[in-house]
């Protein structure tokens, strides 16, 4: 099988398909997620025989990806600019703010439906945000990008998301402001 994870980041899908004996191709917009990648596939392993294409690229234009050619997508966007993954990269969708981020997506999806295969599954990691105390439920925003673009959800996998980097803010922050802390965000499952 081919998969792909648009936005690859620190690589962890990369490894994973490598170590499940499939083919991956990789995609982000900063040379030093696409260096960390590298360094983090090159490893052997019995029977982890998958090969890595790397590109610098942004997951809104896949140009060198064919339609209908992929056979599982997984990937992890940003979400939105909670955590800027990059100081001056333009087409780094982590500068952008939730409205811009939502109209970024939707060509993130249409293009994701376009490389995938018929009947093939499309994961997308997704979690939300706060703006002025109250709750901004982003991903089902971006969960409505990807049924509009003509996925149907196959299924919806709530992921338990806490002590990370940012915890410490949001908890002093949410003691000091009355709200809940975010500690979950979405795996949404999707097929074409
Ligand atoms: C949440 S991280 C991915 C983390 C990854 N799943 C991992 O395990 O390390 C999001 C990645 O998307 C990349 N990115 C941002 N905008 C992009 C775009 N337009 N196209 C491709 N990648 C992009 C960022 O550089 C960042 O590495």
């Amino acid at each position: 099988d081919l998969v792909l994870d648009q936005f690859a980041g620190g690589g962890t899908t990369l490894v994973e398909v490598k170590l499940l004996n499939r083919n991956i191709i990789g995609v982000d917009v900063n040379e030093v997620a696409l260096a960390r990648c590298r360094e983090k596939i090159n490893f052997d392993h019995s029977g982890a025989n998958g090969k890595v294409y790397l590109y610098k690229g942004d997951a809104r234009t896949l140009d060198f990806i064919k339609d209908n050619s992929i056979d599982l997508i997984c990937t992890h966007p940003p979400y939105a600019d909670i955590i800027k993954y990059s100081e001056d990269i333009e087409t780094d969708l982590s500068h952008l703010k939730v409205k811009d981020f939502l109209i970024a997506m939707r060509d993130v999806a249409a293009e994701s439906y376009r490389v995938l295969k018929k009947d093939k599954f499309c994961a997308v990691l997704m979690g939300d945000t706060r703006q002025k105390g109250h709750m901004i439920p982003m991903s089902f925003e971006v969960m409505k990008l990807f049924q509009s673009a003509g996925f149907k959800l196959k299924e919806l996998v709530i992921k338990e998301q806490h002590n990370c980097k940012a915890t410490g803010y949001w908890k002093t922050n949410s003691v000091k402001y009355n709200f809940l802390l975010i500690a979950h965000e979405y795996l949404f499952i999707f097929r074409k």
